[in-house]
Formats: structure tokens, C-alpha cells, sequence
């Protein structure tokens, strides 16, 4: 700037050349060799004349030194060549001024700070060309050094492939060049400096891994799933998530929708988030994979969710049942023997562990068997009298009883309503062994078909509320 100024200056008034101190730098050569100096300068070279000094010194061109255009040669430089050398370029009607502030040392190699960065795994070529070298004369051989030692290695380019950290690095080529039937020798280091490549993340799905979910058929169910994308927000672009299901896309089913958020956490690394909306489980969604997939030019994940039908009602079944087993045992040997409710041993020893969430009005759903058959009248006598009796009256419990709180009949289809509303159900079969598969529930419907009797049983099971199976005389539980 400050020389830009000087040159408008000088142009407007027309005054005599200018010296503009422009370029300095400092470098190194070792004894022995040949250094070559440049003149920078920005002048037009047409009428351009250029004038070396050392040290306040004029240099005179000698066996020893060279110039030659913009270049100086130091032949068989000597501990005594350092020092500022300043060229000085001038047109008429400009000068500059080029500093080179020369160190000599002793050794074999030179060093100044030259640094090239190369990407772990890359190739890489450095060249020794007249550009970094200029010689005088004819090039006889191009050699390479690296840490001061020979590597054997010719020739102006100097190939580095498939870069490790091992080829890290001060490397030194030097050019041994015939002028004047003498060889000489000039050097010039580099330093190879190998950046590590980070290791390409591939992606990945973090969330489900491999994931079953209990779930009843025509329920609303959302699957999420998270993966990592990886480092970058241009990974996103590139990057496929979706959802199949056996290998599938969701397209073929309307009750399946997809969802997705990207999101960048810090450190660049991208992260997408899917959900997959079923609004309605079919029954082909059970026993196949959901497959949540990750997919771009790094790699590919894949995330399995398995749909199962709800076992978890059996499971806590299993729980209840074995605390009833021995509860109901003994309820309902003490019904029999003492005429003490298993309802309230029940309500007593399991009640406790209920949530309060449950509102449900009647303690008991009470079902008995009324059948003209042996023994279907002492489990009416137990539902219609005892219980009530021992229950309502003694417990102040509630309960429904099939037959006597049937104003409407209550049929197989509207059991699960009762159901719903009941904390137990207490189920009285007949004390004989035979027709144990025929419940009537009340005497419009003597015989149930199999199918609605499977219902009944598909009922009670779904709706998770316990079931006591009593039966008279001889007592049996079922569940
Ligand atoms: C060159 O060396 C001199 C003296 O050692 C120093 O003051 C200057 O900052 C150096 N210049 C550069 C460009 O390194
Ligand atoms: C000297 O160099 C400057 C800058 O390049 C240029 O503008 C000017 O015309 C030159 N003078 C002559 C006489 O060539
Ligand atoms: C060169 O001369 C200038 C003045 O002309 C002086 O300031 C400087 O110190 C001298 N440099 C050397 C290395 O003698
Ligand atoms: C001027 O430029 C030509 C070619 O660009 C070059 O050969 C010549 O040496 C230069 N002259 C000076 C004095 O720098
Ligand atoms: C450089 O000079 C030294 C003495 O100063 C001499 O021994 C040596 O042979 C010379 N080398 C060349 C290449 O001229
Ligand atoms: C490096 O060079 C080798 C051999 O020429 C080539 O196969 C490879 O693809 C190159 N690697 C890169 C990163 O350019
Ligand atoms: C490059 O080197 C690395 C280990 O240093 C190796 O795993 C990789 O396969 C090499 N690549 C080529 C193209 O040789
Ligand atoms: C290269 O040489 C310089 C100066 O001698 C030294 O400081 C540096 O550690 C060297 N680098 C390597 C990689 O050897
Ligand atoms: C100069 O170098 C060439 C090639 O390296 C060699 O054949 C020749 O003998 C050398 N001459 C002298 C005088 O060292
Ligand atoms: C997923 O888990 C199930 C058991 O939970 C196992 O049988 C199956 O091999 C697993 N699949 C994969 C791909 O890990
Ligand atoms: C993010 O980068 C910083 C430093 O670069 C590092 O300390 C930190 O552990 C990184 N965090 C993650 C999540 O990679």
C-alpha cells in the first residue's frame, strides 16, 4: 500500500525512481553447494536493469557467482557468503528492492520452513523442477534425501504414494548440475507433514437393534427408530432412511406411514430420527421384520423390530396365576369346607398390589354354569346365594352375577363391556366331568358354539382381567 502510494506519488510529480523495500525472506543453504538467489520484482523488465549488493556491497559477477536474469548463483557457497543480500531492480522510472537474508551453515542439508500438508492415503508428488532449482549448465542427476539420509531414489518428481505416517518427513532434493565442466550441487528441503484421515463413519442404526414388541391386532402402534448418519452435513444429502417390512416398502400398505427428522449434534455428526405409523396392526405384521435401513455411499445399517402378539397379558397371567394357584387353593377349600369366599382371600392377599388406576365398579364377574346336568344347580346355588351372601352382604363387595344382574340377556358379544368393569372373573363349572365345554350362559342360550365359546375365552383372556375357574365339589382351576 505504502508503495503503491509512492508510485502514484512519483508518477503525478514525476520524480526520479523510487526505491520500494517489497520482499524479504530468509533462507538457508549449507557450505559447499550452490544457492541460487531470486530477484522479485514486479517491474516491467523491458528496460529493467538489476543491481546485486551484499552487505552494502555491489556484487560483481565472478567465477564463483552468477547472475543471470532475475537469478544469482552462489557457486561453491562458503560460511562467509551469509548475509543480506538486496537486489535492486529499476526501470526508469521505478526501483524495488529484494531482500534475501542468507544463512550458511554446515552439514549436507539445508532447512527452511517449506511445508507440505498431504492427506493420509493420497498420493502425493513433489517436484524439483527448474523452478525450484535453476541451474546453470546441464542437470546430470536429481537426487532424493529424506531426513538427511539418501532414500536412492531419482529424478525430479519425487512420488509419495498411498501416504502413511511413516512418510513424514524433512526431504531434500538436490540437483547436481555440470557448468563449466565442474559439478555442483544445490539442495532444497520440503517437509512432508501426513494429516491423519479420520476413518470414515459409517452409519448406523442405533435404535432398534433387534426389537420385539408385544402388540394386540387393529392396535395403533408407532415405531421409532434413530440412526447415526454420520460426520458432515453434507452426509444427509446422500443418505437413504426408510422403512421395509420383510424386505418390502411400506408403500404397499396404506396403514403405514414414515416420518423423519434430521438432526446435527455437535462435532458435525448428523443424526436422523424415523418413525413409522401403523395405524392399524394387521395380522401379517406378526412374525415378519420391520426393517429400519441406513443407507449411503459409507455403508448401510439395518434395525429389526418384530411385532408379537400380546403375550404379556399370559405373562403377568403367569404371575397372577401362580399367586392365585395357592390363593385360590386355599379360597376355595375354605369355600367349600368353611364356606369362606375366594374372592375376598383374593381381594385380601393379591388386592393390595393393584394400581389405583383401576376403577372398575364390580369386584367380581361372576359366570356359573346352568345346565340340566348333574351339579349345575349346587353352582347356581354357589353363584346365585352363597356368594351374594358371603360377598355383598358380609364384604360389601359388588358383584355381577350372570342370570341374576342380567336384565337384558348378556350375550357373548356384549360380555366384554361386564368385562371391563370387573376386577375378577369367577367362572362356576358344574362338579360333574362331563359337557365341561358347554357353558350357558344363562337359558335362552343353553349351548354356546365352539366359536363363541373360543370368544368368551378370547374375551376374558384380552381384556387381562383374572379369571377363577371353580368348580363345585370337586374344585378345578383353570386360568
Ligand atoms: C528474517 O530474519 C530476521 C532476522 O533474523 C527476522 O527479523 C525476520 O523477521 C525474518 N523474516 C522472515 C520473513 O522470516
Ligand atoms: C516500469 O515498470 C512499471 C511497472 O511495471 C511500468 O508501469 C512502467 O511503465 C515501467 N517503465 C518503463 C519505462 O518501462
Ligand atoms: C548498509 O547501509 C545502510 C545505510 O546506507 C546502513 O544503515 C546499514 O547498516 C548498512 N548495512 C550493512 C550490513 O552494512
Ligand atoms: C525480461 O523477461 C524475459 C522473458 O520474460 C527474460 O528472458 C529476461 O531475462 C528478463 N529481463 C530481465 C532484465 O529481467
Ligand atoms: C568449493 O570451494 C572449496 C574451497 O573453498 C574447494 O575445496 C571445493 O573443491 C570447491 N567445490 C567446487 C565444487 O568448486
Ligand atoms: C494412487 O496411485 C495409485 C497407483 O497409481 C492408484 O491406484 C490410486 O488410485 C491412487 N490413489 C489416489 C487416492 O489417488
Ligand atoms: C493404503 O494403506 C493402507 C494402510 O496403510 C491400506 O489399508 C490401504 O489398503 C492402502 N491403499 C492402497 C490403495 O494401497
Ligand atoms: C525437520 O527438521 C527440522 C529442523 O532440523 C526439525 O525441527 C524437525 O523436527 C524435522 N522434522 C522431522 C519430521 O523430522
Ligand atoms: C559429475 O557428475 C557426473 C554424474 O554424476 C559424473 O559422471 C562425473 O564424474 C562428475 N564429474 C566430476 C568432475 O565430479
Ligand atoms: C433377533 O433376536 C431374536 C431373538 O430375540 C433372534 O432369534 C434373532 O436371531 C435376532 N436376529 C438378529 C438379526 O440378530
Ligand atoms: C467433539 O470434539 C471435541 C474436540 O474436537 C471432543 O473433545 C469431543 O469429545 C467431541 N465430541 C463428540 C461427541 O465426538
Amino acid at each position: 500500500m505504502y508503495c503503491a502510494l509512492m508510485l502514484l506519488t512519483t508518477v503525478i510529480f514525476s520524480v526520479s525512481a523510487f526505491i520500494c523495500a517489497e520482499h524479504q525472506v530468509n533462507t538457508t543453504t549449507v557450505k559447499g553447494e550452490a544457492t541460487i538467489l531470486f530477484c522479485e520484482s514486479d517491474l516491467n523488465n523491458e528496460t529493467l536493469t538489476l543491481t546485486w549488493t551484499k552487505d552494502n556491497h555491489t556484487l560483481q559477477p565472478s567465477p564463483r557467482i552468477r547472475i543471470q536474469g532475475q537469478l544469482l548463483w552462489l557457486l561453491n557457497t562458503t560460511l562467509s557468503d551469509g548475509g543480506l543480500y538486496v537486489c535492486l531492480s529499476t526501470n526508469s522510472t521505478f526501483s524495488m528492492e529484494s531482500r534475501t537474508l542468507l544463512d550458511v551453515k554446515d552439514g549436507l542439508c539445508p532447512y527452511f520452513e517449506n511445508i507440505k500438508l498431504i492427506l493420509e492415503e493420497d498420493n502425493f508428488t513433489i517436484s524439483c523442477n527448474d523452478e525450484v532449482i535453476p541451474v546453470l549448465g546441464q542437470i546430470m542427476e536429481v537426487q532424493w534425501w529424506k531426513d538427511c539420509k539418501s532414500t536412492g531414489k531419482q529424478g525430479i518428481d519425487f512420488n509419495l504414494y498411498n501416504v502413511s505416517m511413516s512418510d513424514e518427513g524433512n526431504y531434500t532434493c538436490k540437483v547436481i548440475f555440470r557448468y563449466e565442466d565442474i559439478n555442483y550441487t544445490a539442495s532444497y528441503p520440503f517437509q512432508v507433514t501426513v494429516i491423519k484421515k479420520e476413518p470414515v463413519k459409517k452409519p448406523r442404526v442405533l435404535q432398534p437393534r433387534n426389537k420385539t414388541l408385544h402388540v394386540k391386532p387393529g392396535e395403533e402402534l408407532k415405531l421409532e427408530c434413530t440412526v447415526f448418519i454420520g460426520i458432515g452435513e453434507e452426509t444427509k444429502e446422500e443418505t437413504n432412511i426408510y422403512w421395509m417390512i420383510n424386505d418390502n416398502f411400506i408403500e404397499a400398505y396404506p396403514e403405514l406411514k414414515e416420518s423423519l427428522i434430521i438432526e446435527t449434534r455437535e462435532n458435525v455428526s448428523v443424526f436422523g430420527h424415523s418413525t413409522l405409523s401403523i395405524s392399524k396392526v394387521l395380522p401379517e405384521f406378526f412374525g415378519v421384520p420391520f426393517q429400519c435401513t441406513v443407507l449411503n455411499p459409507s455403508g448401510g445399517d439395518m434395525g429389526l423390530v418384530w411385532l408379537s402378539q400380546d403375550d404379556n397379558t399370559i405373562h403377568s397371567w403367569l404371575i397372577i396365576v401362580s399367586l392365585l394357584i395357592s390363593v385360590t387353593v386355599v379360597g376355595a377349600v375354605l369355600l367349600i369346607v368353611f364356606k369362606i369366599d375366594l374372592i375376598l382371600a383374593y381381594r385380601l392377599h393379591c388386592g393390595k398390589n393393584k394400581t389405583p388406576q383401576e376403577e372398575r365398579p364390580y369386584n367380581a364377574y361372576v359366570l356359573y354354569l346352568q345346565c340340566k346336568c348333574p351339579g349345575s344347580s349346587s353352582a347356581e346355588d354357589l353363584a346365585l346365594r352363597i356368594l351374594p351372601k358371603m360377598l355383598e352382604q358380609q364384604h360389601h363387595l359388588k358383584l355381577f352375577i350372570q342370570g341374576r344382574d342380567t336384565e337384558t340377556e348378556v350375550g357373548v358379544t356384549n360380555i366384554s363391556d361386564v368385562l371391563s368393569q370387573s376386577k375378577v372373573v369367577v367362572l362356576i363349572l358344574p362338579g360333574n366331568d362331563g359337557e365341561e365345554n358347554l357353558i350357558p350362559l344363562n337359558q335362552g342360550q343353553n349351548r354356546l358354539e365352539e366359536s363363541q365359546l373360543a370368544g368368551l375365552f378370547s374375551d376374558i383372556t384380552s381384556s387381562g382381567v383374572p379369571l377363577l375357574l371353580v368348580k363345585v365339589g370337586k374344585m378345578l382351576i383353570i386360568l
